[in-house]
């Protein structure tokens, strides 16, 4: 079975064998099976580059639903299942007036996969409503339930991405959303810029959802016409002492200070710097708005995809003595 339509960065890598899992009686199931002792999980597939075929049994998730699991006069608690699309679950919040994933829209992927790298755009992570998530043993196919102390979120990281790495498949997750006195977040990035050149004074979570998409939209490709996985590597966070070298000499770079030890740079900055921003290599290249952003122009490989990551980094380490690091899971 070809994995094309189920990847953003389209790549055609295939699956020795192929199942979609509707329900988590289906999940527990399916990982009994001792057949196939080779198990791989696919959801979203916004965050992965497959350099291979996959020699396993592919399980395609695709759990649905959004329940209610409680409500006050402020906040609400959802339950949405692992399957659900991130981005049409913000705009069905949005929907409710439910305020607090307004920032996140239009990141590709599924809810399901969300808190694997903490999810985050414009000043808002996922951890910042995140309330709790179940998530099925692989061993056992028992559910377990998971606290936000659990998870260990950090930038871009947590638990699921480390120690819980291969063991667990996340199949709901719990959001914490306001139902009123929204508290915006409009600070970061543009979004104040773009709210107000769209004449708006006094903005609605709906507000600036837009303005978040249509900075967005002017920025990053969109998978359905050119392949890619948002981000390919994580801003790279360094101390102080490197800091105060690197700002001496490119005192013009942007940094966003962390704590009195943590800078953070930015990668697509590095990336650019370094010459790469909008450089083809075959149907490999780096986007023309986005230097952070690999794409696929249209039958590029994974390994070549790697293989201009790697000269990325390379470049980047020798260019500014920081070594950035993929976001993106390569397989
Ligand atoms: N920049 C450049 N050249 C570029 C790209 C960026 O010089 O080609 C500079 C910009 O001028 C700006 C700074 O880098 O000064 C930051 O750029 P931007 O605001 O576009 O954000 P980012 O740090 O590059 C991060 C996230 C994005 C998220 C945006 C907005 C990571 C790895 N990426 O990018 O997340 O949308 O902030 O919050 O943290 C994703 O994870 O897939 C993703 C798109």
């Amino acid at each position: 079975v070809s994995l094309l339509t189920y990847n953003t960065f389209g790549i055609n890598a295939k699956a020795r064998f192929f199942c979609e899992i509707t329900t988590i009686e289906e999940l527990e199931l399916v990982l009994k099976l001792e057949e196939y002792p080779n198990k791989f999980v696919i959801s979203g597939g916004s965050n992965m580059l497959l350099t291979k075929d996959i020699d396993a049994l592919v399980l395609y998730l695709n759990l649905k639903g959004i329940t209610m699991v409680s409500e006050s006069d402020t906040e609400v608690v959802i339950n949405v299942m692992a399957g659900e699309n991130w981005h049409q679950l913000v705009l069905w919040t949005l929907e409710q007036d439910y305020g607090g994933l307004e920032n996140m829209s239009l990141i590709p992927g599924n809810t399901g996969t969300s808190p694997i790298q903490n999810i985050g755009a414009y000043g808002v992570e996922l951890k910042d409503t995140f309330e709790s998530c179940e998530a099925m043993e692989i061993a056992t196919q028992e559910i377990k339930s998971f606290s936000k102390e659990d998870c260990c979120f950090g930038y871009r990281e947590s638990f699921f991405k480390n120690e819980g790495k291969g063991k667990y498949i996340i199949t709901s997750v719990n959001l914490k959303l306001s139902k009123k006195d929204h508290v915006l977040n409009t600070s970061y990035g543009a979004i104040d810029q773009e709210l107000q050149h769209m004449g708006i004074t006094a903005p609605t979570i709906k507000d600036v959802s837009n303005a978040v998409i249509a900075i967005r939209k002017s920025k990053l490709p969109d998978p359905a016409e050119l392949g890619n996985s948002g981000s390919f590597f994580k801003n790279p966070i360094i101390h102080k002492i490197d800091f105060l070298r690197f700002s001496e000499k490119h005192p013009e770079a942007p940094f966003y200070k962390l704590s009195e030890e943590n800078y953070k740079i930015p990668a697509g900055w590095l990336i650019e710097q370094s010459g790469f921003k909008g450089k083809r290599y075959g149907d490999a290249g780096v986007h023309k708005n986005q230097a952070l952003v690999l794409v696929n122009y249209g039958t590029a490989t994974g390994k070549e995809i790697v293989d201009l990551a790697h000269k990325i980094i390379d470049t980047v380490y020798a260019k500014f003595n920081i070594r950035i690091l993929p976001e993106v899971n390569v397989i």
